[in-house]
């Protein structure tokens, strides 16, 4: 075996890279796809979770941007900008850091996770936080972009997606073939769109390899593409897909279309009872948005959308440790004890 060498290198002659291309690089990817005992009870199917959150910044983001930071550097860009809900800001924030490149980040006001903010402060990104929405947030990083001499490294940058859908091949990798049926959690929309293309890009070269039809969950305040209609001012407690106009809305329709697939809701108490119940069952901790895929794929299958016996992937694209508020809300307090073992046993329960 030898050492991970981060998605472009492992992929190299599936991204549009060349030799020129600067690779800025924390060796992303090669993340576990655990099996997932609970679930797969649950649901009667074979479930795996891919854990995205062990990525270099503890997201899914890191494969996208490894690929549109090198890019970026390949172009000379000496800045980059993005909007975010938290977890992209986290991610250009570190890479920019890896290429010596300054990054500018716009964050919705009090709207996101306390880790993720000081994610992008420690990597030193110059941060703003508007007084508006995420959606808000992508227009304005849009506009800098067009405007002033900063590269805009959000998933409308193709570059993004091109980096994501190395998680597909990673899963048909693991499992020798695509899954039947793979869940996922909707915000702006890239991801689902990157893993269809990934999917659809190793069925198309070899006959050996099928695709699965893609399950994804917006929560029910922010499911623009669920009613078909922007939402002007979504609401969830997982606000890291806190969108109301996803970016990516065409393709993850295509996505769902071509693969004969879904994107449905499920409201946070669903989401906050597949985040509970993925840590303490499963032993994994992830963000609130990422148990929507989770939350999704139980909803499916109690509905009869997902046969019994079907192989499924969750993504579970963000670490738990990045907004550690939602795990000691519902958690009961710490006891103190006294530094004596009889005391510590009866605090325990064992005596
Ligand atoms: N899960 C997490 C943890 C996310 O951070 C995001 C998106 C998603 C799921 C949804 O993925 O947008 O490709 O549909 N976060 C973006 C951000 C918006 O700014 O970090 P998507």
């Amino acid at each position: 075996a030898r050492a991970w060498r981060g998605v472009v290198e492992e992929y190299r002659d599936r991204l549009p890279v060349t030799a020129n291309t600067p690779v800025v690089t924390l060796q992303e990817g090669g993340t576990p796809l655990v099996p997932a005992r609970r679930v797969s009870e649950l649901t009667g199917c074979e479930v795996f979770l891919k854990v995205e959150g062990l990525n270099p910044t503890g997201s899914f983001k890191d494969r996208g941007m490894t690929m549109a930071i090198s890019k970026a550097a390949e172009d000379g860009a000496q800045a980059v900008i993005c909007a975010s809900t938290g977890n992209t800001s986290a991610s250009a924030a570190a890479y920019a850091v890896r290429a010596g490149m300054t990054c500018a980040v716009l964050v919705p006001q009090g709207k996101i996770a306390m880790g993720k903010l000081a994610q992008a402060l420690v990597h030193g990104a110059k941060l703003l936080q508007v007084d508006g929405n995420f959606d808000d947030c992508l227009e304005l990083a849009r506009k800098l972009s067009v405007d002033y001499p900063v590269a805009l490294v959000n998933s409308v940058n193709p570059y993004r997606l091109q980096g994501q859908k190395t998680a597909a091949f990673e899963v048909v990798d693991a499992l020798g073939d695509a899954p039947d049926v793979h869940c996922l959690p909707v915000g702006n929309a890239g991801n689902i769109t990157a893993y269809w293309m990934g999917y659809k890009e190793f069925a198309a070269e070899g006959p050996a390899t099928g695709t699965p039809r893609m399950l994804g969950f917006q929560a029910s305040g922010a499911a623009p593409i669920v009613g078909g209609e922007p939402v002007r001012s979504p609401r969830t407690i997982a606000t890291a897909i806190r969108i109301g106009n996803p970016a990516s809305w065409q393709t993850a329709e295509q996505a769902r279309d071509e693969s004969g697939g879904a994107i449905a809701s499920v409201t946070d108490r669903q989401i906050l009872a597949a985040y509970r119940m993925l840590a303490a069952e499963e032993g994994v901790f992830v963000e609130l948005a990422s148990a929507a895929s989770v939350a999704g794929l139980l909803q499916s299958a109690e509905a009869g959308g997902v046969a019994p016996g079907s192989r499924v992937v969750c993504t579970v694209t963000g670490n738990g440790l990045k907004d550690p508020d939602w795990a000691l809300a519902g958690a009961s307090s710490a006891t103190t004890v006294p530094v004596d073992a009889r005391a510590a046993a009866g605090a325990l329960g064992l005596a």
